[in-house]
């Protein structure tokens, strides 16, 4: 039993599917969600240097006695999964095994496609997960600028769904009946992305199935939070507008995102700023 928080990170608004799905499943658990939006987007930029933005964030939320981590982001996964686990004591979850997970179980004709960040796809991280079900055959392929279009708050606007049409048409083409969203943004996407490749295709997203991943080492490692109180919801941003990422975050996650706190990584401990808060009308 324990009442330290869930810390949940990601590049920016992504992870926040991830959240969203956690405390559907654990609505006693308190959150700390990062977004590192001074170094976003992620997936464009070299593997080493997202490595190491990322166990900046980590560090400091393992530094505010967080009880698990959850790497809510592909392509930091990506990039530093196995350090990770061996550089902390808490329990590190993340998102791409779940979303395998469930592609396997999900696919009928065995042609799963795979879309995320250039990072990710380069990493061949998905490759290496999927190599425990040889008999699929995976179709990849990076999508890298609808980051910038969920960071920007739009999922509906004629660029994007020209985009999508652009990124997805190649891999409807191919045959697929399974395509893994391998990136927290694109679920926010869904409306566009399933418009494009039509009912044929089941879209598989990590943020339920990772979310039961976090119950079971919760449960398993008895430190689920069991008293009555109410949890308490912390979200910070590393980049230079906590507004900017309020805005963002009320439209995805809904106004219960009531403030969020810019904050410095790699300068332990953090001192926060003051924290921008939504204002009730
Ligand atoms: N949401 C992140 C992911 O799952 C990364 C987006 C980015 O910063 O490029 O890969």
């Amino acid at each position: 039993m324990s009442d330290r928080p869930i810390g949940i990170f990601d590049s920016g608004v992504g992870g926040l599917t991830v959240a969203r799905a956690i405390r559907d499943q654990l609505p006693r658990e308190s959150l700390l969600y990062v977004g590192d939006t001074a170094h976003s987007p992620y997936g464009p930029k070299p593997l080493a240097d997202v490595r190491r933005f990322a166990l900046e964030v980590l560090d400091d939320l393992v530094e505010q006695d967080v009880k698990m981590l959850v790497i809510a982001c592909n392509t930091a996964s990506s990039a530093m999964l196995r350090d990770a686990r061996e550089r902390y004591s808490v329990p590190v979850i993340e998102v791409i095994q779940p979303a395998v997970r469930t592609a396997v179980s999900v696919t009928r004709n065995h042609r799963v496609g795979v879309i995320a960040t250039e990072g990710t796809i380069l990493s061949r991280a998905y490759d290496d997960a999927f190599a425990a079900a040889p008999h699929l055959e995976l179709f990849s392929r990076a999508c890298p600028e609808f980051v910038d279009h969920v960071e920007a708050g739009d999922t509906t606007s004629r660029e994007l769904v020209a985009l999508a049409e652009h990124y997805l048409r190649p891999l409807v083409e191919s045959g697929i009946d399974t395509l893994v969203l391998g990136c927290t943004h694109y679920p926010f996407l869904k409306g566009a992305i399933s418009y494009v490749v039509g009912d044929g295709v089941q879209l598989v997203s990590s943020d339920t199935e990772t979310a039961n991943d976090v119950y079971r080492t919760l449960v398993q490692s008895g430190i689920e939070r069991t008293s009555p109180g109410r949890p308490v919801y912390r979200y910070e941003a590393t980049g230079t507008s906590a507004a900017e990422f309020l805005r963002l975050a009320e439209q995805f996650l809904g106004p219960e995102v009531s403030s969020v706190e810019l904050v410095e990584t790699g300068t332990i401990p953090i001192a926060p700023k003051s924290p921008t808060t939504r204002s009730t009308p």
